[in-house]
């Protein structure tokens, strides 16, 4: 478990058994303090899910606006309701604090802040290091500390351990990582229902955190390290890309062929057994599965290992936005107009529907490429109001039939599920889809991808 350049004192069984049984008893007595160190998509939802579950709960928030609208019960985030917040405000089992000194008060403290990539699409462990180097300055002994965070294996070890040098790991205060998995949207499967694995520093580091997430959480999954945590959540959102690529490289085989790529992936998800249906779209999005493969392939360049599967995934999935504006190409080029001085409707900005999640959502590229071409963009999505791209800013217009026979072409980015299909089918010059949204409808002016 230790790496070359850090050395992890194990000593004190008895302390150590000490403070396991006090933690223990903390439980049990619904005294444990938990504290959630940033509070955004994933660590909002934690802490919620704690706090229903009786737990004292603060969040140490950076963002002063985001800290002052918990404290006001007032939710950010779309799959936390303000009433959710309310409850547990007002039962005093959930704060949020832009003061760090009250970490000296926590038992357990759960990073949950961003790990995006640099510009040379290198690991941003920045916030990580913050979090940490804040946390010191006011751990003491007994506290419990968990990295949730997404990030390549051997964070923990080598970023978080020698940070905590002048305690003895799994004796006088207890390290984890344990990969974050909510999916924001899911209807069927939130925090609680998702099983969590969980990796410790040490036998006593998983056993404590097990102990923690038991409360909150049907099923706990422990594994033998840091690492193998740190690694799993790698296995599934690069599965995720790689197969996401697979069918985004179908799609453009079968444009060649000229075969409707929707029609055979269904076909084929009729196959009982050994085959997992993804579907192609314009392009990767979210906080996830764009970025943390590259965690993986970045660590895997430092021992001089090449990640292929990882860089052509990649290279495919990149590409579809470009493959979308030429789709918006040739459309108009049918309807003989140029992309220049078109009208052009983005109808879904989000990454995915039902959310309004824009981070690297395909939209902006999409966009940003249709704008360099000269056309004129609108958008629209009832979860983003506004935007602001290549320092210009738009505002979400209104989708009705008179709106819509204004524009030479609508792309359907983000297939929400309040938008209504007819009215767009109905009321569209020309209608690029990316989602295959209008499954089964054969009409001249619809293009799929
Ligand atoms: N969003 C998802 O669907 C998802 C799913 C699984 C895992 N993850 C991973 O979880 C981590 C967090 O993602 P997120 O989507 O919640 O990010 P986010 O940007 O929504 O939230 C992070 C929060 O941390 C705050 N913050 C930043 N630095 C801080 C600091 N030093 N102290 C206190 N607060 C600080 C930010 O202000 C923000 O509110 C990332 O590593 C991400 O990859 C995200």
């Amino acid at each position: 478990m230790n790496t070359e350049s850090t050395t992890i004192n194990f000593k004190g069984q008895d302390e150590n058994q000490m403070n396991i049984t006090l933690f223990k008893e903390k439980i049990e007595t619904k005294t444990l303090h938990i504290g959630i160190i940033g509070l955004g998509y994933v660590g909002l939802p934690l802490g919620i899910e704690f706090s229903k579950n009786g737990f004292n709960v603060t969040g140490f928030e950076k963002n002063a606006q985001k800290a002052s609208l918990i404290n006001q019960q007032k939710s950010y985030i779309p799959d936390i309701s303000d009433q959710e917040v309310a409850d547990c405000v007002d039962q005093k089992l959930f704060r949020a604090t832009t003061d760090f000194s009250n970490i000296r008060t926590m038992d357990v403290l759960i990073i949950c802040v961003p790990t995006p990539l640099s510009k040379t699409k290198d690991p941003d462990l920045s916030y990580v290091v913050n979090s940490i180097q804040t946390i010191k300055q006011y751990a003491k002994k007994g506290q419990l500390i968990v990295l949730e965070s997404t990030t390549y294996p051997g964070t923990t070890e080598e970023i978080i351990v020698p940070e905590l040098s002048e305690f003895t790991i799994g004796t006088d205060i207890f390290l984890a990582f344990s990969p974050e998995r909510v999916d924001p949207g899911n209807e069927t499967y939130k925090i609680k229902n998702t099983p969590k694995v969980i990796g410790g520093v040490t036998e006593a580091c998983t056993q404590v955190s097990e102990l923690l997430y038991s409360q909150a959480i049907d099923q706990v999954i422990p594994v033998s390290s840091t690492k193998a945590a740190e690694m799993v959540k790698l296995l599934e959102n690069t599965f995720r890309s790689i197969n996401i690529g697979l069918a985004n490289e179908l799609a453009l085989m079968c444009d060649k062929l000229d075969v409707d790529v929707w029609e055979v992936i269904e076909a084929a998800a009729t196959k009982p057994f050994g085959f997992m249906p993804f579907y192609p779209g314009p392009g990767l999005g979210g906080h996830c599965i764009p970025i943390d493969p590259f965690y993986l392939s970045w660590k895997l360049k430092t021992l001089n290992y090449d990640a292929r599967f990882i860089n052509l995934a990649s290279d495919i999935n990149s590409s579809m936005p470009h493959h979308v504006v030429n789709k918006v190409i040739h459309g108009l080029n049918q309807h003989e107009k140029s992309v220049n001085g078109s009208k052009i409707l983005i109808i879904g900005i989000a990454y995915k529907p039902n959310i309004d999640d824009m981070r690297e959502s395909p939209a902006l590229d999409i966009i940003q490429e249709l704008l360099s071409l000269g056309a004129n963009i609108d958008y629209h999505d009832k979860f983003n109001d506004s935007l602001e791209l290549a320092k210009q800013s738009f505002k979400s217009v209104s989708l009705d039939q008179s709106s819509l026979s204004r524009y030479d072409c609508c792309v359907i980015v983000t297939n929400h599920d309040y938008l209504d299909k007819d009215l767009i089918i109905n009321h569209s010059k020309l209608i690029i889809d990316t989602r295959n949204m209008t499954k089964g409808i054969s009409k001249d002016h619809i293009i799929k991808i």
